[in-house]
């Protein structure tokens, strides 16, 4: 779904571009037109002291191809030209696109045991009574069990920490199509007080991890150097290299990924915190490091790769509740929890990749500002469509960007 030209067409157009390719229904198309279709009532049901809804312009990534598949991607973000950047990037990378791969979706669970007497014996026991305690997170699970979820694993370790040792028992949980926070955490309450019996012992936390290592996806795409201009692979190159080196570069570095990432992730009703939480552990893991990767091939084409923890969600939380994100899931046209996580992570690789394109050779402000013209024409007073394109086009032609000018240019067209 390329979709080419999308950017020229207008906002009813590319509506209905969007709902014939996707096969929305005519209610799912006005539900994305609606810019206020979070309905009060539902939103005073998903959190506390609800007063109303915060609205952020929901846009389409293009020309994104992930493992062969054609994708239209929708992203929620009030930044300007994070889209269009992870088009330009997904373009540049076609006819081959991306390849991704995800390991299955098993998050870690922790209970923390203090003041125990003595934590190598609790550990002996824990073991000797694993059987008893599995029985109890099995029973929990048998919703997830019948979609070929469930646990998977159980671990017991000790740590020393100035408050005394302390005992950890996780659990490892194959998710399947969900992110897991409830379930987990369920289960985590409902078998605590059996580890704490068999391992003596007060039970404090019982908690999902968001650093889900065991829930990984793995991106890569090439992109050839013919296709990019004015040595930019080199650059590129040595842009990413100051990232490695210099943890103040590799942060904006990092947010820069996260800027596809969320944008997905907030379209799609994620829980883009615990997605932000578990990429900046990961990378941080030895010390704080890029989140994506980039190497040159034999023949001198740049290979980008991302690999992180990404714990999605096609089923549950609030992917259940916001009719926008279920709209946006069926324009995405993803079947499992890891093929959206793998659709995120190409696009997060994408504006990386996009980003470094253009800051290690243009700069990012000429493109940036030129997609934010519109937003200055209209603060300068701008109202209708042709006045804002006028006002835009002008501060674009004259590389000037302040409201002064801004003012001045709606002046002189309103004569
Ligand atoms: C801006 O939102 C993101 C960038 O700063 C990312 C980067 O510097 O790599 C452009």
């Amino acid at each position: 779904m390329k979709l080419s030209g999308f950017y020229r067409l207008s906002v009813q157009e590319r509506l209905d571009e969007i709902k014939k390719a996707a096969n929305l229904t005519d209610e799912e198309a006005k539900l994305l037109a609606d810019t206020g279709a979070l309905k009060i009532d539902v939103a005073d049901r998903m959190i506390e002291n609800v007063v109303g809804g915060v609205h952020l312009p929901l846009g389409i990534a293009t020309n994104f191809k992930i493992n062969g598949k054609e994708y239209i991607v929708p992203m929620a973000i009030e930044e300007p030209s994070v889209i269009a950047a992870a088009s330009k990037a997904a373009k540049l990378s076609l006819p081959q696109g991306f390849t991704a791969e995800a390991e299955e979706p098993v998050m870690i669970g922790q209970i923390q045991l203090v003041n125990v007497e003595n934590a190598v014996d609790s550990l002996k026991k824990l073991e000797k009574n694993k059987e008893n305690i599995i029985k109890i997170c099995k029973e929990q699970l048998k919703n997830l069990e019948k979609y070929g979820g469930g646990l998977k694993n159980i671990f017991f370790r000790t740590i020393k920490t100035s408050r005394g040792d302390m005992v950890l028992a996780e659990f490892e949980v194959d998710m399947r199509d969900a992110m897991g926070a409830n379930m987990m955490n369920t289960m985590l309450e409902a078998v605590a007080p059996t580890v704490a019996e068999f391992a003596g012992g007060e039970v404090r936390l019982r908690i999902i991890s968001n650093l889900a290592v065991k829930r990984k996806v793995n991106v890569k795409a090439v992109w050839k150097k013919d296709d990019l201009t004015g040595e930019a692979i080199e650059k590129i190159l040595d842009g990413y290299e100051l990232a490695k080196n210099d943890i103040y570069r590799c942060a904006t570095h990092n947010k820069g990924v996260m800027n596809g990432i969320d944008g997905v992730a907030l379209a799609c009703g994620q829980d883009w915190r615990a997605i932000e939480a578990g990429m900046h552990a990961y990378a941080s893991l030895e010390r704080y490091k890029p989140i994506t990767h980039y190497e040159k091939d034999k023949d001198g084409n740049l290979v980008g790769i991302i690999e992180m923890p990404l714990a999605a969600a096609t089923v549950g939380g609030a992917v259940n509740t916001l009719d926008t994100a279920k709209v946006c899931l069926k324009i995405l046209n993803v079947k499992t929890s890891n093929e959206l996580a793998m659709v995120m992570a190409a696009v997060g690789l994408a504006n990386n990749f996009a980003a470094l394109y253009a800051l290690s050779t243009e700069g990012i402000q000429k493109g940036h500002m030129k997609l934010h013209a519109r937003n200055i024409a209209v603060i300068a007073g701008a109202e209708t469509t042709e006045e804002i394109d006028r006002v835009a086009g002008e501060l674009a032609k004259q590389n000037n960007y302040s409201s002064e000018f801004a003012k001045s240019v709606l002046e002189r067209i309103r004569g």
